[in-house]
Parts: structure tokens; C-alpha cells; sequence
């Protein structure tokens, strides 16, 4: 099935400069970046998000690390993209995640650890409108009129 998720690159990859190579991955892997914008996290913004994790004894410097610099959201399609992106990713913690994986390849520690992508098709949805407007998300859908 089709499916779209959503992706962030953390303030890591971006003061890195590993943008455009986790990009350039993404795309290699048959996704396609249906809308992306770069923007830096509000501190309410950030806690909400991770409100997963509130009890995690790493909630506090988690949400000092993701508004620590700008980020980049990333809306991604492909066939069965939730479980694809979370393959392509790699585990949490980069000693962990396998070989040939984004956060194996560049991530620092399981804190910085350059993206993040969601876990389900609900989770997506969810966290794509934390980053795109309800007229986003439909002008994504619209065909293009360029030739
Ligand atoms: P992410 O996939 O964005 O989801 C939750 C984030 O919490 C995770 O990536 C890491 O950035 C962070 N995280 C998860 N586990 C730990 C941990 N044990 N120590 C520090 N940070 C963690």
C-alpha cells in the first residue's frame, strides 16, 4: 500500500551538514519528498511531540537537544513507507542499528542520532500536522500542472 510518513532530520544532521546525504538516501530508497520545510522547534512544540517519552529519565535533555538548532520535516511516500523509512533508519541507538543504515552510518549516540521517523500510519498522521497545515497536505495531494 501507498502510504506517507513523516521524517526528521534533528539538529544534528543539519549542523553536520548531512542534509542533503540523508536526503539524497531517502530518495535512492524509491521515496518521494512530498513536502519538506525547515523550521526550529518551539520548546512547547518539541515536549508535545515527544509526550511519548514524558517519562523517560532522558525526556528533559531530549527536548533541550531537538530545540537546540534548526530541523528539517520531511513528508515521504512510498509503498509500505512507515516500515521502509523505519528499516532504512536504523535502531535508536547507532551501535545497535545494522550495517548500511542512516544512523549507523552517521548518527553520534542514541540522543543525536540524525532523524527520526514514525513508528505507525496513525503516528504519521499525527506527527505530519505537527509540521504541515491541513492546505499543505492537500496541495501535496494535487497533480502538478507543469509540463
Ligand atoms: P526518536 O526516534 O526521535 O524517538 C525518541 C527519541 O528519544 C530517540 O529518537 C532519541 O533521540 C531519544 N532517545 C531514545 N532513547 C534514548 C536513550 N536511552 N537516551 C537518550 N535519548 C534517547
Amino acid at each position: 500500500m501507498i502510504e506517507q510518513t513523516l521524517m526528521l532530520i534533528k539538529p544534528d544532521g543539519v549542523r553536520s551538514n548531512r542534509i542533503g546525504q540523508v536526503i539524497s538516501r531517502i530518495e535512492k530508497e524509491g521515496f518521494r519528498i512530498c513536502g519538506m520545510k525547515m523550521l526550529r522547534l518551539q520548546p512547547e512544540t518539541a515536549a508535545e511531540f515527544y509526550a511519548a517519552h514524558r517519562e523517560k529519565p532522558f525526556y528533559a535533555d531530549l527536548l533541550t537537544f531537538m530545540v537546540s538548532d534548526r530541523i528539517v520535516a520531511l513528508v515521504l511516500e512510498r509503498e509500505e513507507a512507515v516500515t521502509r523509512l523505519r528499516e532504512v533508519i536504523g535502531a535508536t541507538d547507532p551501535a545497535e542499528a545494522a550495517v548500511g543504515t542512516i544512523r549507523k552510518k552517521l548518527a553520534s549516540n542514541k540522543q543525536e542520532n540524525v532523524v527520526h521517523a514514525s513508528d505507525s500510519l496513525s503516528n504519521a498522521q499525527v506527527e505530519t500536522s505537527f509540521f504541515f497545515s491541513r492546505e499543505e497536505l492537500l496541495s501535496m495531494l494535487k497533480k502538478s500542472t507543469m509540463p
